[in-house]
């Protein structure tokens, strides 16, 4: 295991010590959480009762071969507590998610949750959003180019997302365009823009969403609350 994946593992792990029995736990998506998945899969195995929502059918899939009980939204109108990753972690906590695709889902989840943690390595956190990662936008497919040359006024460059050659399509069917800026100083100002754009189905920004952020670094688990 490199460095920068056992330092995900400790923060993804350390991240399942906050989950109690009885809890509806949202599960994100992402390589960090899904060291809290494993985790919470033993815990499952010796006893612990808990439901779990996920943010993906990746994040479903893993949670079902680790035998962690699934709920939906429909059964359960409030969620206890969502551990999820993310892509840039600022001092306030404020977020960009969504490189892993799953943006949307993760975003509703985090929305009905009462306590949302999120996990990560060192590398993630930023002074100011918009240094590092990309910003990703979730579109209707059939909006694309009128949302790309939108976004092309907007940030300094706007690529639709691919995979393998092809254009990547999220879980609900839609494409996302992955918008880079020099940085994001007034992000609640961005996501107003973005909101009003017809065809943008959601924006990667997770401002105020989060309540901790548990970080591996090579000091140990730094938290950021
Ligand atoms: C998926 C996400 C992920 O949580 C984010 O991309 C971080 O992933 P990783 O832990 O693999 O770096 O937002 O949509």
């Amino acid at each position: 295991m490199n460095d920068s994946e056992s330092l995900k593992r400790i923060a993804g792990e350390k991240a399942a010590s906050s989950v109690e029995d009885g809890m509806i736990v949202g599960l994100g998506t992402g390589s960090t959480v899904y060291y809290t998945i494993l985790e919470l899969g033993k815990m499952v195995r010796n006893g612990l009762k808990i439901t779990g929502i996920p943010t993906s059918k990746a994040t479903e899939k893993l949670a079902v071969t680790h035998g962690i009980p699934l709920g939906s939204l429909e059964q359960h109108h409030s969620i206890d507590l969502t551990i999820d990753g993310a892509d840039e972690i600022a001092p306030n906590l404020d977020l960009i998610k969504g490189m892993g695709g799953a943006l949307l889902r993760e975003k509703v989840v985090a929305s009905v949750s009462k306590q949302l943690i999120i996990v990560a390595d060192g590398s993630k956190t930023v002074e100011v959003l918009g240094t590092k990662s990309p910003l990703p936008v979730e579109v209707l497919p059939f909006a694309v180019p009128a949302v790309l040359r939108k976004l092309g006024d907007i940030c300094t460059q706007a690529e639709v997302r691919l995979r393998n050659g092809y254009i990547y399509v999220s879980d609900n069917g839609n494409n996302i365009i992955d918008c880079r800026f020099s940085s994001i100083p007034e992000p609640e100002k961005l996501e107003a823009s973005l909101n009003r754009i017809p065809g943008v189905v959601e924006n990667g920004l997770f401002l105020g969403m989060a309540d901790r952020a548990i970080i591996g670094t090579a000091d140990g688990i730094k938290l950021i609350e």
